[in-house]
């Protein structure tokens, strides 16, 4: 099944250009306190835990699933499947999430945690898919931007397989 995937990129190119995002969210939060990075199961795993390593801000964790689902008018909509523990009113929430693709998740992630008085919301994702936006979502801190493949490993998977490839790979059809 994956004898086919391409490298698009390197687990070397990867972990530079996590490094590269852990200085510039360190150098906007400084030494502030009150910081909560929500990770967005399953697919943010990965990056979250090498972007985690690499900052010097101290956040809490916490992480959240969604899921899509079809719902009335045949709109695609994204509903929370497992929710964060932490009391968010009054922090700031970074929210780490492993690709923004039509942008449904993050723009529901934004008003969920706004809903939640969250202070402030920004958002790091590690792969922008710029071509399949549907709906418009600012992100703060974009790792790659790649043109409109389906990516797998890395935490990326395809029908939940192939997130523990090291590599972030691609099948050219
Ligand atoms: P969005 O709500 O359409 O922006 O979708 C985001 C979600 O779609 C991500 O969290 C991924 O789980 C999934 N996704 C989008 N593109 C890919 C891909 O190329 N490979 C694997 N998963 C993807
Ligand atoms: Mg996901």
């Amino acid at each position: 099944m994956f004898d086919d995937l391409k490298v698009l990129y390197e687990e070397e190119e990867i972990q530079k250009r996590i490094g590269e995002l852990a200085k510039e969210v360190d150098e906007y939060y400084g030494d502030d306190e009150d910081i909560v990075l929500i990770s967005v199961l399953n697919g943010a795993m990965f990056f979250t835990t090498d972007l985690m390593k690499k900052m010097k801000t101290r956040p809490v964790l916490d992480t959240i699933q969604t899921a899509s689902y079809i719902g009335t008018e045949s709109t695609k909509k994204v509903m929370i499947r497992k929710d964060i523990d932490t009391d968010i009113s009054g922090k700031k929430v970074l929210i780490v999430e492993d690709i923004i693709d039509s942008g449904r998740t993050l723009k529901k992630l934004r008003e969920y945690f706004s809903d939640k008085d969250a202070k402030e919301i920004k958002i790091v994702v590690l792969l922008d898919k710029p071509e399949r936006r549907v709906v418009d979502v600012h992100v703060d801190y974009v790792g790659f931007s790649i043109p409109n493949k389906f990516v797998v490993g890395y935490g990326f998977d395809i029908d939940g397989k192939g997130r523990n490839i090291p590599y972030i790979g691609y099948f050219d059809k």
